[in-house]
């Protein structure tokens, strides 16, 4: 018998992904940017994806859609919130996922599960940049840096330089006027990932948070923020391989269970 294919696609103001789920596990995924089109982006990232196991559209079972532009997927039999979405893909990663910060393009979120996996709780910040992907990306272009440099480099520094505006205009010029004073590069980036985690951790306070933390959105791939938040929530965090495609996963996986009847 043919084994089925779940498709999850999250559709994120910056990034596009999508997953392909088999019967065993993940086949195959693709990251692309969302732009200005994110009808485009789900196209585009759901053929990548098709294309790197050699199956067309023709063999997938269900498409569940999430994330920020999902109403804009219109092939999809589903749409989910990305909360729902983040919290079972992380779960499915490392069952023992109580918490999950996802650390997104515009916003972040603390969700709280228990320990079946389901939703408890959950917290969101989208008012502003501050504690988000485009605010280090503001901040990369300030100090004249690459995005995907900066965890290593603040990694490199012994301390922090405090930043103490956390609204994106202001703390670019903070960061100009310290770079002007003479601080090095590395302990600036360090301040400003202490900033960020900062803000995160007061922001969980609010939440019940327990044990084991699992990150997820593409800022989890920056080193100096997962250190930060260590030294500030003490206890198990859990990083995926591809963090980015932790809402995807969570949306093939409900796609599997319409598909097998259990949705
Ligand atoms: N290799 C990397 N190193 C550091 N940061 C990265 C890397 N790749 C992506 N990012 C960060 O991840 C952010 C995008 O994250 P993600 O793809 O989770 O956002 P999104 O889902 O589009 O946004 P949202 O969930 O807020 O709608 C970018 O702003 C960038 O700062
Ligand atoms: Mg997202």
């Amino acid at each position: 018998m043919d084994q089925g294919i779940y498709v999850g696609i999250d559709i994120g103001s910056l990034s596009s992904e999508a997953v392909l789920l088999g019967d065993e596990g993940v086949l195959a995924y693709s990251i692309t940017n969302t732009g200005a089109n994110p009808r485009r982006a789900a196209d585009r990232c759901l053929e990548d994806a098709l294309a790197k196991v050699g199956l067309d559209e023709g063999a997938i079972s269900q498409i569940v859609a999430t994330g920020y532009g999902r109403i804009r997927v219109p092939f999809a039999s589903r749409q989910m919130t990305e909360i729902t979405c983040h919290a079972r893909g992380a779960h499915f990663l490392f069952p023992r996922t109580r918490t999950v910060i996802d650390i997104g393009g515009q916003d972040s979120k603390v969700i709280t599960l228990n320990a079946h996996g389901a939703v408890t709780d959950f917290v969101m910040n989208d008012k502003c940049a501050a504690g988000t992907g485009r605010f280090l990306e503001v901040m990369a272009d300030a100090l004249e840096t690459e995005l995907v440099d900066m965890g290593r480099k603040s990694l490199q520094a012994k301390r922090g330089v405090p930043i103490s505006s956390m609204c994106t205009v202001f703390a670019e010029s903070e960061v100009i006027s310290l770079i002007a004073e003479g601080y090095k590069e590395e302990e600036i980036i360090r301040g400003l990932h202490e900033a960020i985690s900062k803000r995160i951790f007061r922001m969980a306070k609010r939440l019940r948070v327990q044990e084991e933390i699992a990150l997820s959105g593409g800022v989890a791939k920056n080193q100096g923020i997962a250190e930060a938040l260590k030294a500030l929530f003490r206890k198990r965090i859990n990083i995926p391989p591809e963090p980015q495609i932790v809402g995807a996963l969570g949306a093939a996986l409900y796609a599997r269970d319409m598909a097998l009847g259990k949705g």
